[in-house]
């Protein structure tokens, strides 16, 4: 039988600070469609359409087989630390060391309890915008205030040197960058990184959040680099956030990890002992197996070049809609739209008045779910993944295509 708390039970003040995911409602309305039989395109996913490799699955059996099903130390055992190490190491030239590293519930924990071990109350964190949606929410459940810089389309959504250094303040104590970036798809250049690493390095009272999560997902060439190895000065106050998640398929294991300064990370670590001890203990093996094993490197090859395919087919497709823009997708999977251009037109009985309403609209009368740019600080975009099949993104484009050639232009009787 359903309960509910008696009306003199409050919630505390935290749990309204944060606010609710219009990209919540907007899927759970999808998945209420797709329940009642109706072929919803989703285009809503924020993770790959692909499994998770088999040898890593092969190596969680084997864990299991083994009994590796106790507790383990916090916040892990040595040879997933080691292996972090070791690929921080080799692929991002940051030599942390087991003592610098940690190992979390999901990159989402990872931020979290950085935050978490980081800010007091009223302490600014600057986030850069579009933004993913967590940021700003996390920043106010540790007690940190959010500020934004928002980034020009023109720029490829890239914020520019002079933009960084105007927007830190004696107040900020984090500038998060994340890049390759989730929800626009750029992906700052080892020069670019340079120029922000250049600024940031003169403003010492400030530690930089790096969030990778998507490095291994770049296309037309597109190259990067940890921030953490572009300033000398920039090594001691920047923590290097992954995760196997994006990059092996691996949302549901809630696997995080971060490379960072020991005093940072036993902090975070200090959090996690009295929170939740460390992640699931038979998915440690597997996680270190992941970042060692050479079939790692071949499956996220053949994963990210289907993803680099569909990426380019579905922005081609965007731009040849009408009034449509989109900047190139040059990581991650997402192209993010700008559909402001037909604000103020009529949909049926209603009216697209910002990123919200085009969405509802396209998903009401269409059936295709994108996400709105407005929780990520954009209200004239929407977020599409392309971590879904081509022909679905073709389905998918087809309708929204007929969705923007349906839009008429809204007529008002003047008096
Ligand atoms: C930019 C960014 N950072 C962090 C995360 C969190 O990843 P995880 O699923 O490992 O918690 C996500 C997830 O979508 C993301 O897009």
């Amino acid at each position: 039988m359903a309960t509910n708390a008696p009306a003199a039970i409050q919630l505390a003040d935290r749990v309204s600070r944060v606010a609710s995911s219009i990209t919540l409602a907007i899927t759970g309305k999808a998945g209420a469609l797709a329940r009642q039989g109706v072929d919803v395109v989703s285009f809503g996913a924020g993770e790959p359409d692909f499994d998770t490799p088999q040898f890593i699955k092969d190596a969680a059996l084997k864990a299991l087989a083994k009994g590796q099903t106790k507790y383990t130390p916090v916040p892990c055992i040595i040879e997933l630390k080691q292996a972090i190490a070791a690929k921080f190491s080799a692929e991002n030239g940051l030599d942390y060391g087991v003592d610098c590293v940690t190992v979390t519930p999901g990159g989402k924990a990872a931020l979290f309890f950085a935050m978490l071990a980081l800010l007091n109350d009223g302490d600014e964190v600057l986030i850069p915008a579009p933004y993913w949606v967590s940021y700003p929410e996390q920043v106010k459940l540790c007690g940190g205030v959010p500020r934004f810089v928002h980034a020009e389309e023109s720029a490829d959504f890239k914020l520019t040197p002079a933009q960084l250094d105007a927007a830190i303040t004696p107040r900020t104590k984090i500038v998060i960058i994340n890049s390759p970036n989730n929800p626009t798809g750029n992906c700052y250049s080892p020069l670019e990184l340079e120029a922000l690493a250049a600024v940031l390095a003169k403003h010492d009272h400030i530690v930089v959040f790096s969030d990778e999560i998507y490095e291994k997902l770049l296309y037309g060439g597109q190259e990067t680099a940890s921030i953490a190895t572009m300033h000398p000065a920039l090594f001691d106050r920047t923590i290097t956030f992954n995760c196997h998640s994006k990059s092996f398929a691996m949302t549901g294991w809630r696997l995080g990890y971060a490379g960072g300064p020991r005093a940072i990370i036993a902090a975070m670590d200090k959090l996690q002992g009295q929170i939740n001890s460390h992640v699931t203990s038979f998915t440690q093996l597997p996680a270190a197996v992941a970042l060692t094993d050479p079939r790692g490197v071949e499956s996220i090859e053949a994963m990210r070049e289907q993803f680099e395919k569909r990426g380019e087919h579905m922005w081609k497709r965007l731009l040849a809609i009408d009034d449509i823009t989109c900047v190139r997708p040059r990581g991650a999977f997402y192209c993010f739209a700008n559909v402001s251009a037909h604000f103020g037109k009529v949909s049926g009985e209603a009216i697209i008045t910002d990123a919200v309403t085009f969405a509802a609209r396209l998903l009401e009368a269409h059936h295709v779910a994108v996400i709105p740019g407005n929780d990520s600080g954009f209200d004239t975009h929407v977020r599409l993944s392309f971590a879904t099949s081509m022909e679905q993104i073709d389905k998918g484009l087809d309708r929204l295509e007929a969705f923007v050639k349906s839009l008429k232009l809204h007529h008002t009787t003047a008096f």
